[in-house]
């Protein structure tokens, strides 16, 4: 999560930033997938829905002792809630969760979902952020997941016997509290970043990058990443016609403009 909001937050810099950080994560190619699944998705879906097991068979005391500490707990469970329907939905309306064509035709993009394509980063995520619905889902989403991060971190410490005395755990919220508050701002940075972005101008500079990535072999060429119809290519339909065409030689007789 601190890597992923800190690449996203790269977009306030610059257009170019983000879509060389994009790049560097697609130059694993076919391996993205695996790594996904393997790394992100089902140790989240694990972890989902363990928490709410927990959520629902634990039993909150918070009632009987109204301490700061309790509160916290029952944040805990109410920010992993909000947290797994923001990530459900959010790579849903990103990612699309699955890639293969049945299912982004007949469910992802009928639903208006599957929005953010790689080879054109800033300009599809500036164009899925841009209703306030959205953006305000987004605030919440990952100021949940930042809170459900440092307090679980807080409380997976004791259950680890990292901090067990009194004095140990007050250390530890007081770090805690500081990594919560410096991954929020760098939260609220990504958010801000995608919602100042100018769509249209990030797909010039994104349609400029993009032929050069290819040839310098950064990224491997691929249509279905880009924003679609691709706006540099004739007739994209088929990733073989798009190497072709990008491969073809400049026309000599064209003048050049200086
Ligand atoms: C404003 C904040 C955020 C922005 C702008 C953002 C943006 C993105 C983008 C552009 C993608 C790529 C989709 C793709 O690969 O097709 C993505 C995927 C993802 N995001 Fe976020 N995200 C944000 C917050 C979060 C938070 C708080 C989490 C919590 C863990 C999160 C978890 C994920 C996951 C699990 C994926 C799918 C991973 C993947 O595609 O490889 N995001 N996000």
């Amino acid at each position: 999560m601190v890597v992923h909001l800190a690449t996203n937050a790269s977009l306030l810099n610059s257009v170019e930033t983000f879509q060389r950080a994009v790049y560097a994560i697609h130059s694993f190619g076919m391996a993205l997938p695996l790594i996904e699944w393997g790394f992100i998705f089902l140790p989240l879906l694990f972890h989902g829905f363990v928490g709410v097991w927990i959520a629902v068979n634990g039993r909150s005391n918070t009632s009987n002792y109204p301490y700061i500490n309790n509160r916290r707990y029952t944040w805990q469970r109410w920010t992993g809630l909000i947290a797994l329907v923001f990530l459900l939905v959010h790579v849903f309306h990103l990612h699309g969760w699955f890639h293969f064509h049945v299912w982004l035709d007949l469910v992802a993009h009928p639903l208006g979902m599957a929005n953010f394509k790689p080879y054109n980063a800033a300009s599809t995520l500036a164009r899925a952020m841009g209703s306030w619905p959205w953006r305000i889902f987004y605030l919440i989403g990952v100021l949940a997941c930042v809170y459900h991060l440092a307090n679980g971190l807080w409380t997976a410490g004791i259950t680890w016997g990292l901090w067990i005395s009194a004095a140990a755990q007050e250390r530890a919220t007081k770090i805690c509290t500081v990594f919560g508050v410096l991954l929020a701002f760098v939260g609220v940075a990504a958010w801000w970043g995608a919602i100042v972005t100018d769509p249209v101008k990030a797909e010039t500079i994104e349609n400029r990058m993009y032929p050069a990535a290819v040839e310098a072999g950064a990224v491997p060429l691929s249509v279905e990443k880009r924003t679609q119809p691709d706006p540099t290519v004739e007739a994209p339909a088929d990733p073989d016609d798009a190497a072709e065409e990008l491969e073809k030689p400049e026309d000599p007789e064209e003048p050049k403009t200086p």
